[in-house]
């Protein structure tokens, strides 16, 4: 095992919440110096998006079938919502003097590190560049603009992390949390695609400090040292136009060397009072090398349609985390249950056509409220071998029952697992209020050891079944929320899991919502509209 591994290895352990004590966090939360949500440049030229808030014309369900759906042409409006659905605003929440944006993809504390690029190389949609996307403002800026005459016509996708937006509330763990909200992210911009009939490529196979130089993320002098980007993922976007030639790096990194690059980062916060120098550690420790590149086929697997059935981008936009669930709910019918599990399983739809690996990451579920099926404690894997490879690693006294369900799951224990569920995660009600919240489940060590990077990598996964679960839930008429909050050693402890092989790395819970009144709800991007209206006159 590398340095590199061992250190990661560490990190996950002392950033572990336990029942006696929380992992290393801020005293107290330094309101003044919460960082910005939206990164802006200074000195960027901006390229306007049409106005937000088209529909696409297909239907959630429409998504199970990806190749069924007409590729639209590839213009700036389908550009604009493509990123709009992927990473734009989704709504705003007003409670008293306070007001904040909602957006398409989740992210934990609604802290956003995530940030989004375009990269262009078809100068009949862009001037060939790279450009930020502001979901604020819904525009972009353009970063760096470059001769792409030697480059085949393409649009590509980058993905970053500002790890400080997320430390600053949650100190060591934060750097998971960023992991997970890149797999929401590449979930997002997945489904988006999908209702466009484009496809996202994941070019898994670029290396950190590749991915960094495109996207202009090396550039320090242009960041607030503090404040730095690291780079994550980029993709691919398959428009189907057919233009797109051969992706190359080695002559994306040689065309962009003359490039011209503008602007730098408006600062975030202000005092940086709180540090966490592990975090710019374990990101040391976890850069990806260009590796091989990679490419799965997948099944085709009929799912039975949602129980709702909206507009695509409707769905996408309804996403929201339920902060309350209705303990005393009719029973989640055993369809929607059915539908929500399979839909996790790796098959050819988004956002696994976005994916490059087999499944690493197996469900452990408490069933509290759902028809049909026993509450109780169950296991559903997501690959052949995995029930097979964690059975011997489990308490002996598990029963491990095949359930008569349309996939492969395991009955462990039967009985009420609300108080379970509820103290596990951070004795949170949300867990147990729900019809049922779960435990993702990663083969661990194993893959932490063979590549330190893989570690991000299984939080990806992750958040990739968390932004299923999300719109999942929200087409069985009921609500999701993620949580990053649980007592990792006390849920290996109820499965009898020993050591590092299997981690639990993501909690989730659905369930009926209870909506808080108190809270208002207002239009996404009723800002523009303002803004773009002529300025009253005086007098
Ligand atoms: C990785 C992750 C972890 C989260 N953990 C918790 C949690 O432990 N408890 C909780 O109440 N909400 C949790 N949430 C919900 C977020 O607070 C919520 O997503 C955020 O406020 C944004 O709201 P939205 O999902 O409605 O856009 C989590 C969300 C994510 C994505």
């Amino acid at each position: 095992m590398s340095d590199d591994s061992g250190a990661v290895l560490d990190y996950h352990q002392r950033t572990k919440h336990q029942l006696n004590g929380y992992a290393k966090g801020p005293a107290s939360l330094d309101w003044d110096d919460q960082p910005s949500p939206f990164r802006r440049f200074d000195g960027c030229e901006t390229v306007a998006l049409p106005q937000p808030g088209a529909e696409l014309d297909c239907r959630y369900a429409d998504l199970d079938r990806p190749a069924t759906i007409p590729a639209q042409p590839l213009t700036l409006a389908n550009v604009g919502l493509l990123l709009e659905l992927s990473f734009g605003l989704s709504a705003w929440k007003q409670f008293g003097p306070d007001r904040w944006a909602l957006r398409c993809n989740p992210s934990s504390g609604n802290l956003h590190p995530t940030e989004a690029y375009l990269l262009c190389t078809d100068p009949g949609l862009l001037a060939a560049g790279v450009y930020h996307y502001v979901s604020h403002d819904h525009h972009l800026e353009r970063r760096c603009r470059f001769d792409a005459a030697d480059l085949p016509a393409g649009l590509y996708v980058g993905l970053s992390s500002i790890h400080w937006r997320e430390a600053w509330k949650y100190g060591e763990r934060a750097f998971r949390y960023c992991q997970h909200d890149i797999g929401h992210a590449l979930a997002a911009l997945s489904y988006a695609a999908a209702g466009l009939g484009w496809r996202v490529e994941l070019l898994s196979e670029a290396g950190d400090a590749e991915i960094g130089a495109w996207l202009g993320l090396d550039r320090a002098a242009d960041f607030v040292a503090d404040e730095r980007e690291t780079p994550d993922l980029f993709c691919r976007i398959d428009t189907g136009a057919g233009a797109e030639g051969e992706f190359s790096g080695p002559a994306l990194s040689q065309s962009l060397q003359s490039g011209e690059w503008f602007g730098s980062a408006k600062r975030l916060s202000g005092r940086h009072f709180y540090r966490w120098p592990i975090i710019d550690q374990v990101a040391e420790h976890t850069l990806k090398p260009p590796t091989p590149a990679e490419r799965l086929t997948l099944p085709a697997l009929e799912l039975a349609p949602p129980s709702q059935n909206p507009a695509a981008s409707r769905l996408i936009r309804q996403r929201r985390s339920a902060q309350h669930f209705n303990g005393k709910s009719a029973p989640l019918p055993l369809a929607d249950f059915y539908r929500i599990f399979a839909a996790l399983l790796p098959a050819a739809k988004p956002p696994f056509t976005a994916w490059n690996w087999p499944a690493q990451v197996h469900i452990v579920l408490f069933v509290h409220r759902v028809d049909g099926i026993e509450p109780g404690l169950y296991f559903l894997p997501r690959s052949a071998e995995a029930a097979d490879r964690i059975r011997p690693a489990c308490a002996a006294d598990y029963v491990w029952q095949r359930v008569d369900a349309p996939f492969e799951l395991y009955r462990l224990q039967a009985g009420n697992v609300r108080q379970a569920a509820k103290t596990l995660s951070c004795h949170q009600p949300i867990a147990s209020d729900s019809a049922f919240s779960l435990g993702m489940l990663a083969r661990f060590a194993d893959n932490v050891s063979a590549e330190a990077w893989r570690y991000r990598r299984l939080f990806w996964e992750c958040g990739l079944l968390g932004q299923i679960l999300y719109l999942e839930a929200e087409a069985a008429g009921v609500r999701g929320t993620g949580i990053g909050c649980f007592f990792d050693d006390a849920v290996h402890g109820v499965l009898g899991l020993q050591d590092q092989t299997w981690q639990s790395l993501y909690h989730f819970t659905v369930g009926e919502p209870l909506e808080d009144n108190r809270l208002q709800t207002l239009p996404a991007y009723a800002h523009l509209a303002q803004s773009a209206s002529p300025a009253p006159e005086n007098g």
